[in-house]
């Protein structure tokens, strides 16, 4: 709900309040963000600054307002020259490096629903009954330029949306140096500032730190949202726990160069901005032309990053991901990028294919290595017409062997990109982003394709469609393999290439809605090097993304999680993959690595035809556990209990359908304890009058796993690496521990369950939880009353 009452703006969503007001001199003051305060107990008076004497230093609005100092005041948006000296929101060169703007306001307007954006960028989506939006336009004192700052209220997800657009009334051009999305000014310091972190195979590990007087920035330059740093931010009141305390979370729905900035002043006042980078950004805004952010996303929750990311992920799964797959149950896929890198033949694909259809795979996909003459990865980005040597009978035979099996048929492309050993470079060599006379920099043996330019992306979407419709698609997966560098193009719209990353944007964006549209059935995947663009601004394209190409299971603790605080377990794509782990080296059992690949939307990338007849009922159990309750780990309310982001060494995940009816809890320990203590189970979202059964899935424990022990219980002598073993080992597996329990909520909430002993080195029976490092149990929970 949006309303005015005498200068305030109420915006209220379901636990949330949204207040600001209008100062005498027609700037936004901002009151409050938190949790709900109802309409009639605003008071005005209590909730503005106070303004009866002047600050020391401080510049004063003006004459007539001696008292009034921007520079201290809570504000919906912040401009340079006017005497707030914090981080500007917007800021623009009108002319001989002139910057000073002072927008004040015109007038509003409110209503249901939520209106379409211009100008080609990636939105949420929300009807008259889901939200309701709020447009303010402000107006420059002096010059003749407008800023609109406009407000979307979702009711349900307790999210609120923003964007700003600025609109050149003026006869000359003028330069766009930044435009934030959106500015939050909070009134109290005591805030720590948790970002999403890392770089190739590590992405988006979660870091936390408190605010201190100064400027705080996450963003990237790297032309996409980035591994190193995602837009997603939260500030999380100091002292909360995961999920309790007062937490903001902000996102960006966007795809291309971000900035999240926290600056906390020497009035201990803190402004979060976020939005395009300025730091490698510059529109030219012609006269009568308009330029509009994209969206932010801002939620608030009282119950820690826990309650904001539930918020998110409500608001994803309804507001951001649309068509067919919205809220459908993704298939489990086998992809056989690391069964065969670029080494496979039509036979090895279809064995492939035939054992993953016997295991109860739905879906499988064709990665790397099908067109052109790729064999490795330097040729062949642009070409995407089959390659005959590989492939004989042509992608549409394999498609349609596929389908025979029962499966879904899906195929990799990295359409952004071109190779210089390419066609496509022989015909259109200005196609490249490179700059005349420069060398370019490489990226994994290849650049990037001009996006901004049409005739590209005219070229693009007919040879995919083309070959999408011959090979009878179900599903793609969309990578993106290197960052940008060169910045030039022959596009002559382009004067001024601090446009040409954001011009890249709308470009790809432009593409994937005419692709989108014309495949409205086909499963999109986005993948950036794994996770490198993993935005809300893909999501709203592609339902999915390939959250990272590290598949190991103790690394995928970090980055799952890390990814889960901002994005719903429907987006983000978890394989199983072999062990030793081909990024980590790392061995890991087969079942933990399906434990924690369960929290996510499930694959499997490993030779499965290499597996032994043990591993192969393994993972036939995993599928069809996974089947089961796919619908609660693709779209159940996720919460992190025990962090693998902390000193501990356990990690607890829940997830849980919507009446709690039935609960999934992963416990997985980081290394294998020696002599441990005992391990608890304290699940506080259970519901407190329910009655449940837990039982723990059960896991095959390998043979090997156990080593020389196994001489103990053996009738002869099996020698560790011998072939004795390996038959062993391939014949029989032993069951994992028998346990259960029937427990009410409250005790669950309160008391905990005390789990079976772990191994410990002193024996063994059917009761011993034998895990071992990395080792993991999913444990389910039943309602019975
Ligand atoms: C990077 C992706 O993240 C991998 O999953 C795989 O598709 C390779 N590219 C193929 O080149």
């Amino acid at each position: 709900m949006i309303t005015k009452k005498d200068q305030c703006f109420y915006l209220s969503t379901k636990n949330t309040t949204y207040l600001f007001s209008v100062t005498e001199t027609g700037h936004l003051e901002h009151l409050y963000y938190g949790k709900t305060i109802a309409p009639d107990s605003i008071n005005l008076e209590a909730l503005s600054e106070k303004r009866s004497l002047p600050i020391g230093t401080g510049t004063a609005y003006d004459n007539a307002h001696k008292t009034l100092f921007l520079g201290n005041l809570c504000l919906e948006y912040s401009t340079m020259g006017k005497g707030d000296c914090r981080e500007s929101s917007v800021d623009i060169e009108y002319g001989r490096g002139m910057h000073t703007l002072d927008f004040t306001v015109k007038d509003f307007r409110i209503l249901q629903g939520k209106p379409r954006t211009f100008g080609g960028l990636a939105e949420s989506y929300g009807d008259k009954e889901t939200c309701t939006t709020l447009e303010i336009t402000l107006k420059d004192t002096c010059l003749p330029i407008r800023l609109a700052l406009s407000y979307t209220a979702f009711e349900d997800s307790d999210v609120i949306t923003r964007r700003s657009t600025l609109f050149n009334d003026s006869d000359r051009t003028i330069t766009i140096r930044n435009l934030a999305s959106l500015q939050l000014d909070l009134d109290e310091d005591d805030w720590n500032f948790v970002t999403f972190d890392g770089a190739w195979s590590r992405e988006r590990y979660q870091h936390e730190r408190p605010l201190m007087p100064g400027i705080m920035i996450n963003d990237s330059k790297t032309g996409v949202s980035s591994a190193e740093h995602n837009p997603c931010v939260f500030l999380t009141k100091q002292g909360s726990t995961p999920s309790n305390g007062e937490c903001i979370g902000c996102n960006l729905v966007y795809s291309g160069n971000h900035r999240e900035l926290v600056e906390t002043s020497p009035y201990g006042k803190v402004r979060l901005l976020t939005g395009i980078n300025p730091a490698t950004f510059s529109w030219e805004l012609s006269s009568q032309d308009r330029f509009q952010s994209p969206e932010a996303v801002l939620t608030f929750s009282s119950l820690g990053m826990n309650g904001a990311s539930n918020n998110f992920h409500h608001f994803i799964n309804n507001h951001i991901v649309r068509g067919p797959w919205k809220f459908r149950e993704r298939p489990v896929l086998v992809n056989n990028w690391e069964a065969t890198y670029f080494n496979f033949s039509e036979d090895k694909l279809i064995a492939l294919a035939k054992q993953s259809a016997e295991l109860g795979a739905e879906l499988f996909v064709l990665d790397d290595g099908w067109f052109g003459i790729r064999n490795d990865d330097t040729t062949s980005l642009g070409d995407w017409t089959v390659n005959p040597k590989k492939l004989p009978s042509g992608l549409s035979r394999l498609s349609l062997e596929i389908h025979r099996l029962g499966m879904m048929f899906g195929l990799w492309v990295e359409p952004e990109m071109i190779s210089v050993e390419s066609e496509l470079y022989k015909k259109h060599p200005d196609w490249m982003v490179a700059i005349p006379g420069r060398t370019p920099s490489v990226g994994r043996n290849q650049h990037l394709l001009d996006l901004t330019r049409l005739d590209v992306r005219e070229y693009l979407f007919k040879i995919l469609s083309d070959t999408w419709h011959l090979a009878d698609v179900n599903y793609i997966k969309w990578d993106m393999n290197r960052t940008f560098s060169d910045l030039y193009s022959a596009n002559s719209e382009i004067h001024n290439h601090g446009e040409f990353i954001h011009r890249y944007v709308l470009g790809l964006y432009e593409l994937l809605s005419r692709l989108t549209a014309a495949f409205p059935n086909v499963l999109f995947e986005s993948c950036a090097s794994g996770g490198n663009r993993f935005d809300l601004g893909m999501l709203c394209f592609m339902p999915q993304t390939w959250t990272s190409d590290n598949t190991d299971a103790l690394c995928r603790l970090y980055i799952q999680e890390g990814t889960s605080c901002g994005y719903p377990l429907s987006t983000m794509g978890s394989h199983v993959s072999a062990s030793p782990n081909h990024q980590t080296l790392r061995k890991t059992d087969l079942d933990s690595r399906f434990n924690i690949a369960a929290f996510g939307v499930l694959g499997y990338e490993l030779d499965i035809t290499k597996l032994t007849r043990q591993q192969k009922e393994a993972v036939k159990a995993q599928i069809s556990f996974y089947k089961a309750h796919r619908a609660i780990l693709q779209f159940g309310t996720f919460n992190r209990i025990k962090l693998a982001n902390s000193s501990s060494n356990q990690v607890v995940w829940l997830v849980h359908n919507a009446d709690k009816s039935e609960l999934l809890v992963l416990f997985a320990q980081k290394l294998n304890p020696s002599n441990p203590g005992t391990d608890k189970l304290r699940i506080e979202g259970a519901h407190l009058e329910a009655i449940y059964e837990v039982f723990p899935r059960q896991q095959k424990i390998d043979l090997k796993s156990i080593g020389d022990l196994i001489n103990q219980i053996s009738p002869f002598a099996i020698s560790e690496g011998s072939k004795t073993q390996d038959a062993l080992s391939n014949a029989v597996s032993l069951d994992s521990e028998i346990e259960h329990y029937r427990v009410s909520g409250e005790l669950l909430a309160n008391a905990g369950i005390k789990l079976n002993q772990q191994f410990g080195g002193t024996g063994y029976n059917a009761e011993t939880r034998v895990l071992g490092d990395f080792g993991s149990r999913l444990y389910i929970f039943k309602r019975i009353n």
